[in-house]
């Protein structure tokens, strides 16, 4: 087994750091050395030296994720990869189980990560949670709206008419990343021309887009989100133009997107696609950061397996009342719901939300007015991520 040190990056590692990173995201080819920079604000960099040589690389985006109208500290795992020639040694174990409790100790506790294989993450707490759905219409299913609002156009430098309107579409759901200036640009920012079509004024859905003039293909829509039905209702007419001479237009809605219910059609396909691994890496400080509503109020004892992190294991006695969360260490015995941290992840973000880890036998709960808070704390909700890393 090598010697391996899992470190934030300095000064001085870049030459290390970009050589492995190139061999993975690069082609193999060298980076220019104006692109060879330190992390910058927002953004952090680590490195696993493996027997004193750079071996492996990892990034961590500091994000800020939703749970409904709480906004969590949410570390997004990024640009993992491990020299060809020092794969399967056990340096990406090393650097994810030094990341996890890094990520604690750095009040960061939510992490997120989109996955090249899922069985590698869950060895680290990770687990998927929500549903992305790919919506393709054919422009021949189109549902048929009349929409009163105005439709307008705009540029990614108009991101601030979205942000009322990607702030209601994301706490009212969980896992949703809360863009900075820096993440709408980077978001926005592609390398092509994007359009944004705004329903509404203000806005009560977008759509943006990557415009291609080729006819008759199916195009991918890049982003929508809406708060308003009216909003939907305004985006699918707005879209119903522009795929006019098209085969078709897809788009993602999280898994309550009104689509698959309200809309299907024969011809019309639904999938699922692109999941979004999350864990929760402080029990305790994930459960404070909650913000239940000021007129519900329980209590329930909460145990969770972790392997990698036991200081999340409780069991935690949890309180909630007049919008905060109280969470302090209980007695071995007894507890009221226990789960794995993968499970409680899923349950913490709310899809699947505790009823079907229960019903699965993947969770397990003792008494029902404890069960009962833990529903009314954490109820199932939609979960979704619209930014990739
Ligand atoms: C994915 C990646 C980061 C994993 O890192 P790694 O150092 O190869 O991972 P590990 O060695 O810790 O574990 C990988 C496997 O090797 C096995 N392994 C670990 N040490 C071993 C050893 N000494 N001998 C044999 N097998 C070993 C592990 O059990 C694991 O097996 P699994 O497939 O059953 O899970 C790395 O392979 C990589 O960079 N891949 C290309 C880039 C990439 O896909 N990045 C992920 C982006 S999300």
């Amino acid at each position: 087994m090598p010697d391996i040190v899992v470190r934030p990056m300095k000064d001085g590692d870049q030459d290390g750091y970009y050589s492995v990173r190139s061999l993975t995201y690069n082609n193999g080819d060298p980076y220019p050395p104006e692109r060879m920079q330190l992390a910058g604000e927002g953004h952090r960099s680590f490195v696993a030296e493996v027997d004193g040589k750079i071996g492996a690389v990892c990034d961590v985006l500091d994000l800020s994720s939703t749970r409904g109208q709480a906004v969590l500290p949410c570390g997004g795992v990024c640009g993992v990869a491990v020299a060809p020639d020092m794969r399967r040694s056990g340096v990406g174990t090393a650097l994810m189980s030094w990341l996890v409790r890094h990520m604690r100790e750095t009040s960061t506790p939510v992490s997120s990560l989109y996955a090249f294989r899922e069985p590698f993450y869950r060895k680290f707490g990770y687990e998927v949670a929500g549903m992305r759905l790919r919506v393709m219409c054919p422009t021949t299913r189109w549902p048929k709206f009349e929409s009163r609002l105005p439709v307008w156009r705009t540029t990614p430098g108009g991101w601030r008419e979205l942000t009322d309107c990607y702030a209601a579409f994301a706490g009212s759901r969980s896992g949703l990343v809360i863009r900075t200036e820096k993440q709408w640009q980077r978001v926005l920012g592609e390398n092509r021309q994007l359009t944004v079509y705004v329903i509404g004024k203000p806005a009560e859905a977008y759509a943006v887009v990557s415009h291609s003039t080729a006819f008759w293909t199916t195009d991918h829509v890049s982003e929508v989100a809406w708060s308003t039905r009216a909003g939907y209702e305004g985006l699918l007419g707005m879209l119903e133009g522009l795929a006019i001479n098209k085969a078709g237009l897809s788009w993602f809605e999280p898994s309550d997107g009104p689509f698959y219910f309200e809309y299907l059609d024969q011809g019309c396909q639904i999938t699922v696609e692109r999941p979004v691994m999350y864990r929760i890496t402080d029990v305790p400080a994930a459960l404070r950061g909650l913000s239940p509503s000021s007129d519900v109020s329980g209590e329930f004892v909460l145990r969770v397996e972790d392997r990698l992190i036991p200081e999340n294991e409780g069991p935690w006695a949890v309180r909630f009342a007049s919008g905060s969360v109280e969470v302090a260490k209980a007695a071995e015995d007894p507890w009221d719901v226990s789960m794995n941290v993968r499970h409680f992840v899923q349950a913490f973000q709310g899809e699947p939300g505790i009823d079907h880890l229960l019903k699965n036998g993947i969770a397990i709960a003792s008494t029902g007015s404890a069960l009962n808070a833990f529903r009314t704390l954490l109820p199932p909700q939609a979960t979704y991520c619209m930014d990739f890393f």
